[in-house]
């Protein structure tokens, strides 16, 4: 099967200056994410007569220092290979789990794991975590017309991102958001829903008036509907929902 997806060229992700709606957390006493959680619903195609992309709807984390862990739903840019190259429905969306380095890092060079075609409807579990130099990041279908299909990444932090000394993932930011390159942004139509997200921190220390302090809220580019936050724990911090919708 045929899809817009072949008409485009690659484009440099670390290149990217996007419009994007986002909604970020950033610790500033020295605390830092090591593991997040949350499952995304595939959205419907962009409008058909749209050809201009890429279009990236993600959550993740960024170590100090730059570069940034992310399982990304990405229309309009084709992956280095996929796990279901033959998908029974059309080529539209895929989740592909990327590891952007900082700058100077691994000559630069993003890696990007096999890519999962995933239909509209269907729900992927995405998972990521720190431990001892090592970033694992998983994606899984959980249902739909792709169920079943997984991708996994399991990259030396080190390689990609700064260290510091206390040998922790180094990762102060956590964002979630919307990513449209190419001219025709203000086509976005349609609304991208993340759901049962798990955000665990280091330490216990600041977490829970951080994630408390998260509101829904808009942007030129868009809306971030946030609901259901609890704490799980004394370091990890649960939301239900939260939705981006166009402008
Ligand atoms: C990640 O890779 C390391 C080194 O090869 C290995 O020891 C570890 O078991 C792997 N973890 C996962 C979850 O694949
Ligand atoms: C999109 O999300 C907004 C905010 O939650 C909601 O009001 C609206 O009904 C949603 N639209 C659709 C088509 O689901
Ligand atoms: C807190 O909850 C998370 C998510 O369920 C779990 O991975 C973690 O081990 C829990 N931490 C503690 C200290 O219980």
């Amino acid at each position: 099967m045929f899809s817009v997806l072949t008409k485009l060229a690659p484009l440099a992700l670390l290149l990217r200056s996007a419009s994007a709606i986002s909604w970020a957390l950033i610790f500033s006493n020295g605390n830092v994410w090591s593991e997040l959680e949350y499952t995304i619903t595939v959205p419907p195609a962009p409008p058909s007569d749209v050809t201009s992309g890429p279009w990236f709807f993600w959550c993740g984390l960024q170590p100090n220092g730059g570069g940034v862990v992310q399982p990304v739903l990405q229309w309009g840019q084709l992956g280095p290979s996929y796990v279901n190259p033959n998908p029974v429905f059309a080529k539209i969306w895929a989740m592909i789990l990327w590891t952007v380095p900082a700058s100077g890092l691994n000559n630069n060079n993003a890696f990007q794991s096999p890519g999962i075609w995933a239909a509209q409807g269907d729900k992927i579990d995405s998972f990521m975590t720190y431990n001892n130099n090592v970033w694992v990041q998983t994606a899984r279908v959980t249902s739909g017309q792709a169920s079943g299909q997984n991708t996994v990444s399991n990259l030396s932090a080190s390689q990609f991102f700064h260290t510091d000394s206390a040998g922790d993932s180094n990762a102060n930011f956590f964002v979630c958001e919307s990513e449209l390159d190419g001219s025709q942004t203000n086509r976005w139509n349609f609304n991208v829903t993340f759901t049962n997200i798990n955000l665990r921190a280091k330490t216990n220390t600041g977490v829970q008036s951080l994630c408390a302090s998260a509101v829904s809220h808009s942007d030129g580019n868009g809306f971030a509907t946030i609901q259901g936050f609890r704490m799980l724990n004394d370091t990890t911090c649960h939301w239900d929902t939260v939705i981006l919708t166009p402008p």
